[in-house]
């Protein structure tokens, strides 16, 4: 992909599942990577793992809180004196009924999925504007266009991601920031095999609705990633793709039977 050797890339949630495979999507294009977590010796591990293919380093922060998401990206550039690609991808579930909320559990989500995004991609412009550009990945999910029930906090942040990605690709287009979304379907990563073992996500009525009939990988998230971010997608801003197998288009369970050859 044009534009992506060489350039400074910190992604949020990078030390597993879907980040852990954005991260690693960047290094293969030669970009110098910091992934972000909460647990030092998950992001240690993954350094390690991927340092194989490129250069990487962690840190690590609860981006729990608007102040923390703007110092993780001050932290970045004042190690490594720029930024060129911001990855938002660091995300939390909490899966219970609306009514069962705690107000703090609330707003725990709406924190990470959503407040963190925003400050932490307002901190990046503001030096992106001084460098005469960059780019910007929120990740949204297929939850912010079709809704499932005990994940209200969540369903809300991820729609409120997509307008967030809308309104300040019209805020900073014009300073040569792109802003966009990817909103996967589901992927095999913790965070589904929680819900699974919760026994809140069932996989065969998820496959109903998804034509490819299967999970994305983070590899494929990461593919749409590094597409948005790179100079390949020079006129696109504001705009979320779904990397979902189908899922967000597909109304009702298809019939099994197939049509004749
Ligand atoms: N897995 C899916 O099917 C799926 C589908 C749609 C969207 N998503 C979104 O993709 C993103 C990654 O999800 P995943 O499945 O890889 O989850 P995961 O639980 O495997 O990884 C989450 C990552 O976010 C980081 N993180 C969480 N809370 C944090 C905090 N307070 N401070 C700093 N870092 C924090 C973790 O350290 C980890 O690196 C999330 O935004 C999620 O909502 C996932």
């Amino acid at each position: 992909m044009r534009g992506l050797a060489g350039k400074y890339v910190l992604v949020t949630g990078g030390t597993r599942g879907i980040g852990k495979g954005v991260a690693e999507r960047f290094l293969t294009e030669g970009s110098i990577v910091t992934i972000v977590g909460r647990h030092e010796d998950e992001a240690k591990k993954t350094v390690e793992e991927l340092s194989a293919i490129g250069e990487i380093d962690y840190q690590i922060a609860d981006l729990g809180k608007p102040e923390t998401a703007e110092q993780v990206v001050e932290d970045f550039v004042a190690r490594k004196g720029r930024i060129d690609i911001l990855v938002n991808v660091a995300g939390i579930q909490i899966r219970k009924w609306a009514t069962d909320f705690s107000i703090e559990e609330f707003n725990r989500v709406l924190d990470v999925n959503l407040k963190s995004y925003y400050f932490a991609s307002r901190t990046a412009f503001k030096y992106m504007r001084k460098q005469g550009g960059g780019s910007i990945v929120c990740i949204s999910s297929g939850n912010s266009n079709k809704y499932t029930s005990r994940r209200s906090a969540y369903n809300i942040a991820k729609t409120a991601v997509n307008g967030l990605v809308g309104t300040l690709a019209v805020e900073w287009a014009r300073f040569g920031v792109r802003i966009n979304g990817v909103a996967p379907g589901y992927v095999a990563t913790e965070m589904i095999k929680h819900g699974v073992e919760e026994g809140i996500i069932d996989v065969d009525s998820i496959m109903s609705v998804t034509p490819m009939k299967r999970m994305m990988s983070p590899e494929e998230i990461g593919n749409c990633v590094v597409f948005l971010a790179s100079d390949e997608a020079s006129g696109v801003t504001g705009q979320t793709l779904f990397c979902d197998g189908g899922w967000d288009m597909c109304a009702l369970p298809e019939p099994e039977v197939l049509p004749e050859e």
